[in-house]
């Protein structure tokens, strides 16, 4: 199935399995940002707006959610996320560059595998594409393995169920392959220094001269 569709100039999403370093990355990327003075605005899905702390209960257990439900709530939040007051189109007009820790390809992965392909991937059919795409690959042992001291795991944080997102985001990545957004995949193996340099590398490259 082709993916072409819009492309948002400026939109730039980091995406991988749990534990494979996505937030500390966004982290390191909004400090060198800020040391350069970059107009920019960063985010992650779940957002934590009211959709997003909802999708937070179903993620802990506390709201035995139907897949089908945390799919459409994702969608929901993305929504927000994305066209909400102050949400990422509005950043992006303003002229800043917008960073987002998760985007659709973790709905088409991970709600692909909870609730079929198809629901998924017709919620998530009209939303646009970032510029750039940071693809953490990781080993699912290692990213289960740097979770272990993380207390009050959430439903899609074990094992068996990472490798299965970590093949399914391999399918879904590739099938933006010719989609016109820019797709980096990075070693998320390598240490946190090592991995924020080929982040910036990626970054660097399509910011404005
Ligand atoms: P986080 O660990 O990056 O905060 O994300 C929370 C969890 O939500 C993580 O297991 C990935 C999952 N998730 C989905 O299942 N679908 C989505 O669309 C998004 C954005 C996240």
């Amino acid at each position: 199935m082709s993916q072409k569709r819009e492309i948002l100039p400026g939109f730039i999403v980091l995406e991988g399995i749990d534990g494979s370093g996505t937030t500390t990355q966004l982290k390191r990327l909004e400090t060198r940002f800020k040391k350069l003075h970059i107009r920019s605005c960063f985010s992650f899905e779940p957002s934590n707006g009211p959709v997003g702390e909802l999708i937070r209960e179903a993620l802990s257990g506390r709201f035995n959610a139907l897949p089908s439900t945390i799919a459409r709530l994702f969608a929901a939040d993305r929504a927000e996320h994305l066209y909400g007051s102050k949400g990422i189109v509005d950043q992006l007009k303003a002229g800043k560059i917008a960073v987002s820790d998760r985007y659709l390809f973790s709905s088409l992965a991970y709600q692909g595998l909870t609730c079929g392909e198809e629901l998924p991937a017709m919620l998530n059919a009209s939303f646009p594409l970032p510029e750039l795409l940071l693809f953490f690959k990781l080993d699912p042992d290692t990213a289960i393995s740097r979770m272990q001291s993380r207390k009050g795991l959430e439903i899609y944080e074990n094992l068996d169920f990472q490798k299965r997102v970590a093949n399914a985001y391999d399918r879904v990545v590739s099938s933006f392959d010719d989609s016109g957004m820019k797709i980096v995949c990075l070693d998320a193996s390598n240490n946190p220094e090592f991995v924020e340099e080929a982040v910036w590398q990626a970054v660097s490259a399509i910011l404005p001269a």
